[in-house]
C-alpha cells in the first residue's frame, strides 16, 4: 500500500493551462475523493498520477519514490474507469486472470499451445486461478465467473472491472467516475459497497467524481477542484462546514448554498437585504460582502415578524421526508431556497410571502475576492435574521 505526493504540478496542453500547480498528499490507506465541475482536471490528475499523461511541471512521488519517469506498468497502481474496459470475448473468469497472467508468465508460458509444454506454467496458472477467484469471492461475483461481459448487469461488470483491478493487489487504486454508468439506486448501492471495500482492503483509494453527493459520503478526505487549482482539501464535514471560497461553498451541497448580497460598514457590520446582522466582520473593512446561508438553516416563521428575511414563495419541492420552499427574493439574483419538513410548512402557499429567519452562527460570509472572512460571534442583543 502507498501514499501519493504531487508537488506543484502543472499541465499545459500548448497554452492552454489545466492544471495550475496542484499540491496533495494522499496518505496511506486513506480513500480521497477529486471532486469538482466538469473539466476542472480531476481526469488530468489522476492520469497523471497513473503516468498515463506526463506532467508539464512538478514532481508526482508514491512513497516516497519520484515516479516522474516511471512507466504506468512500472507504478504499481490500478485505474479503473467509467467505461469498464473489459475483454469482450473473455469470460469474468478470464477477465480476472488476464493482469495476473501478463505480470506472472513470462513470453513463452503466454503462448496459446506452447505455452502448456513450458515447465513450472502448470504451478503458475493454479496460483493465478486461486488469485481470480479469491478475489471474486470478496465481490460475491463466484456465480458470474463463467459469463461474459455481454451477460451481465452494469452493476456486476463494475464489480468484475474492480475486481481486475484488485487481482494484482496494487499499491493503490485510480477510479475516475466509476459509478456514471449505473441507474440512480444501483449507483447510491455501490457507493456503500465501495466504502465496505475500501475498509476491507485497507487500501489507498483515489476517486475522481464530479457528484459531489459522491464525494461526502465516500471520502475520507475530499479535494475540491476548480479551474485546474485545489480549492480545498479536508473532510467532508469539514468542508461542508466550512467553505473557504465561495466557489466551494456553492458546489458542496444541494440544494445550493444560498448567497445573499451584504454590505459591511467601517465597523464590520453587515446589512443584507435591509437587515443588520447579528455577526459582523472580525477585521472590520467596509465594502461588499456575499452571505451564505445554507437551505437547512433558514427557518420559516409562521407571520410576519420584525427582523425577518421574506420572499415570494414559488415552489414547493416535495421530497417526502424534506420539503424545499424556492423564494424569490427582492434584489437577490437566484432563488432561496429553503429546507422544512412537509408538516412544519403547511400553511405557506405558492404565490404568497413567507418570512424566515437564519440560524445564529451559520452564516458564512466571502469578500469580493471570493475567500471566506471571518466573522464575530454573534451578538444576541441583535437577533436578526
Ligand atoms: N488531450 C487534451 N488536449 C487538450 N485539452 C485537453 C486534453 N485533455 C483534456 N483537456 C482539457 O483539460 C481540461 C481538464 O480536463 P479533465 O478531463 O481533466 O476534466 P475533468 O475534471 O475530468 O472533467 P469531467 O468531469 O468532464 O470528466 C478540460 O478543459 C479539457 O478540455
Ligand atoms: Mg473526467
Amino acid at each position: 500500500m502507498a501514499g501519493i505526493t504531487l508537488r506543484q504540478v502543472t499541465k499545459k496542453y500548448g497554452t492552454l493551462s489545466v492544471l495550475n500547480g496542484i499540491d496533495l498528499d494522499i496518505a496511506d490507506g486513506e480513500f480521497l475523493t477529486l471532486v469538482g465541475p466538469s473539466g476542472c482536471g480531476k481526469s488530468t490528475t489522476l492520469r497523471i498520477i497513473a503516468g498515463l499523461e506526463a506532467q508539464s511541471t512538478g514532481d508526482v512521488k508514491i512513497d516516497d519514490r519520484l515516479v516522474n519517469d516511471v512507466r504506468p506498468s512500472q507504478r504499481d497502481l490500478a485505474m479503473v474507469f467509467q467505461s469498464y474496459a473489459l475483454y469482450p470475448h473473455l469470460t469474468v473468469q478470464q477477465n480476472l486472470m488476464t493482469p495476473l497472467r501478463m505480470r506472472d508468465l513470462n513470453f513463452w508460458e503466454r503462448l496459446p499451445l506452447l505455452g502448456f509444454l513450458v515447465p513450472g506454467r502448470r504451478a503458475k496458472m493454479a496460483q493465478i486461478e486461486e488469485d481470480a477467484r479469491k478475489v471474486a469471492e470478496a465481490l460475491k461475483i463466484v456465480p458470474l465467473l463463467g459469463r461474459k461481459p455481454g451477460q451481465l448487469s452494469g452493476g456486476q461488470r463494475q464489480r468484475v472491472a474492480l475486481g481486475r483491478a484488485m487481482v494484482r493487489n496494487p499499491a493503490a487504486f485510480l477510479m475516475d467516475e466509476p459509478l456514471s454508468n449505473l441507474d440512480a439506486s444501483l449507483r447510491v448501492h455501490m457507493r456503500a459497497e465501495l466504502s465496505e471495500l475500501h475498509r476491507d482492503l485497507g487500501a489507498t483509494f483515489v476517486y475522481v467524481t464530479h457528484d459531489q453527493a459522491e464525494a461526502l459520503t465516500m471520502s475520507d478526505r475530499m479535494a475540491v477542484m476548480m479551474d485546474g487549482d485545489l480549492l480545498q482539501l479536508g473532510p467532508p464535514d469539514e468542508v461542508y462546514e466550512d467553505p473557504q471560497d465561495i466557489r466551494v461553498a456553492e458546489f458542496i451541497g444541494s440544494p445550493k448554498m444560498n448567497i445573499l448580497p451584504g454590505e459591511s460598514d467601517a465597523n464590520g457590520t453587515i446589512t443584507c437585504l435591509g437587515l443588520t446582522l447579528d455577526e459582523g466582520l472580525a477585521t472590520p473593512q467596509p465594502g461588499k460582502v456575499s452571505v451564505g446561508l445554507r437551505p437547512e438553516h433558514l427557518h420559516v416563521q409562521p407571520r410576519e415578524t420584525a427582523e425577518c428575511f421574506s420572499g415570494r414563495l414559488t415552489y414547493k419541492e416535495n421530497l417526502g421526508s424534506d420539503l424545499f420552499l424556492h423564494l424569490e427574493m427582492a434584489g437577490v439574483e437566484n432563488k432561496a431556497v429553503i429546507r422544512a419538513k412537509p408538516h412544519e410548512v403547511d400553511f405557506a402557499a405558492v404565490g404568497e410571502t413567507v418570512w424566515f429567519k437564519a440560524e445564529s452562527g451559520r452564516m458564512r460570509v466571502f469578500g469580493t475576492d471570493g475567500k471566506r472572512v471571518a466573522l464575530t460571534a454573534p451578538d444576541t442583543k441583535r437577533k436578526v435574521g
